[in-house]
């Protein structure tokens, strides 16, 4: 099968989906949580809608001491559990048993080899062409030795008329200087065309939807800029807590965990101009322009525009629930931030003025992750001459849950005395298709095995945001910071992030 993207520029691939080449994927690290979580349910689904290759097996390399017969009763378990559609014994007999146990440790040359015999032997049986597909998801300090050994070994290099590519899950470095390291022993062993870097929220239908919806209607493109728009608010709020990640949340916060990635992608396919054409290349060039005109925050910009903040003991979803520094694992004195708030400027032709808000956190009222373009009001004459009488326009696009799309206008309430009240126009996704959103590893694990890149991040889309947050956590770092704010769980973040907004006579919408 021919790549998607540059032979192809209309992309007719995507109307026209062929199920891709046969294949193995390898999963690097396969007990971990996100293989029974994700991958082998999306994997599962896929194969259920019947968008699988005919020949796909799945070998999972790991360390513990386990079989193929036990694990896969193991994955079965899990996929019962986690599977977006209820998973039916026959078709689940016949996909696991393509699921093959690698025990070895990611250290061990000799595990490769015996790898490479028995993707070798796969290929024979099974008939999956030599076509490879490495997935990393073990814990970020392994995959140095994963890659010098899938390079050393040969692996990473395709045979002949076959392809060999490799899947990088987050995070992908925790600054600039280890995500170039990372990017370097990447470029050794891989092309950049064959490496596909997870985001999972690149996955999300909704995500997606953003580029149809501004650039497959003509209403909106037409206002999508400083002249119609007040202000963009992005947020991503969570009810969970810490949860059980508190080892890698403590090195990590919420500016690394949510913001370097999936907060930036958002912002970048908000705010980015009409691509050439829907090849990857052409969609992750006008990205990261984005990215290079996104006004640094270093110094007292810092203080001026990122509220950090960590909760504190609350109340949420009927119980009581304890601060971050009381949760197993945290420092009792931990200044991780588990909040921000942050007040962004696109520094182009498009966007010059307009603040993008930008806030995420953990324990806050609502799940809900949601972009908002807030519509300049009317001119003040007519019905807007006071300003009480009438709300400005707002679009709202629901990333997740209940993703759709809704437009809030200004309607005459019927009588004889003048009241505007702001009535919504509603899309839902669920209602309009009838057919349940496919979870984001399918989209993406199915575009790897076709050679699409889009969904995925390049490498210096990657370099570019780490650069943007590396300035931030320097000043946090440098004691120019703002201080570490609190709020309680349950509530909707700090009072200083409302006073951030207030400065631009703006207010957090309400999700
Ligand atoms: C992950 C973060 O990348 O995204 C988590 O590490 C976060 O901390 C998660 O909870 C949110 O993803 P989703 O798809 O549930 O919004």
């Amino acid at each position: 099968m021919s790549t998607p993207t540059e032979s192809n520029p209309l992309r007719t691939d995507l109307v026209n989906r062929a199920v891709p080449d046969p294949c193995v994927l390898v999963i690097f690290g396969a007990t971990g949580d996100l293989t029974r979580r994700k991958l082998i349910p999306a994997l599962y689904n896929l194969a259920a809608d019947g968008n699988v290759p005919s020949s796909l097996a799945v070998v999972c390399f790991a360390r513990r001491d386990k079989t193929s017969e036990g694990f896969r009763e193991e994955l079965g378990e899990a996929a019962r559990k986690y599977s977006r559609r209820p998973v039916n014994d026959e078709l689940w007999r016949r996909f696991a048993a393509n699921i093959f146990y690698h025990q070895s440790n990611f250290h061990d040359a000799a595990g490769y080899e015996s790898l490479g015999r028995e993707l070798d032997g796969i290929d024979e049986r099974l008939g999956t062409g030599g076509n490879r597909l490495f997935y990393m998801a073990s814990s970020p300090t392994e995959f140095d030795a994963i890659l010098e050994n899938l390079r050393a070994s040969g692996l990473s290099r395709a045979k002949a008329g076959a392809w060999s590519r490799l899947i990088v899950e987050k995070p992908f470095g925790t600054d600039l200087p280890s995500a170039t390291r990372l990017n370097e022993a990447v470029a050794a062993a891989f092309p950049e065309k064959d490496t596909f870097r997870i985001d999972h929220y690149l996955g999300k239908e909704t995500a997606q939807n953003l580029m149809v919806l501004r650039f497959a209607n003509t209403v909106f493109e037409a206002l999508w800029n400083h002249r119609y728009v007040e202000n963009v608010q992005i947020t991503a709020s969570e009810p969970l807590g810490v949860e059980t990640r508190a080892g890698y949340y403590e090195t990590s916060g919420a500016l690394r965990d949510m913001v370097q990635n999936h907060l930036l992608q958002l912002l970048c396919l908000t705010a980015m101009e009409p691509p050439a054409d829907l090849g990857a290349d052409a969609v992750r060039d006008e990205k990261v322009k984005v990215l290079r005109a996104l006004r640094p925050l270093t110094g007292t910009g810092v203080a001026d525009n990122v509220i950090r903040a960590q909760y504190t003991a609350g109340f949420i979803n009927g119980r009581d629930v304890p601060s971050y520094r009381e949760e197993p694992g945290v420092a009792p004195d931990s200044v991780t931030e588990t909040y921000v708030a942050l007040r962004l400027h696109i520094d182009n032709w498009r966007w010059a003025g307009v603040p993008f808000f930008v806030r995420v956190g953990k324990r806050l009222p609502k799940s809900g992750t949601e972009i908002a373009i807030q519509f300049r009001g009317t001119p003040p004459v007519l019905f807007n001459r006071q300003s009480q009488l009438q709300d400005p326009n707002v679009l709202v696009i629901r990333i997740q849950p209940d993703e759709g799309i809704s437009f809030r206008m200004a309607a005459k309430m019927p009588g004889a005395v003048l009241q505007i009240e702001p009535v919504k126009m509603d899309f839902h996704y669920g209602t309009s298709f009838g057919k349940a959103t496919p979870e984001a590893y399918e989209r993406l694990l199915l575009d790897a095995m076709s050679g699409d890149a889009t969904l995925f991040a390049r490498r210096d889309e990657v370099e570019h945001a780490w650069k943007f947050v590396d300035g931030i956590r320097a000043a946090w770092q440098d004691g120019e910071a703002p201080r570490l704010d609190f709020y309680p769980a349950g509530s909707w973040g700090p009072r200083e992030a409302d006073e951030l907004l207030a400065q631009d006579g703006a207010v957090w919408r309400r999700l």
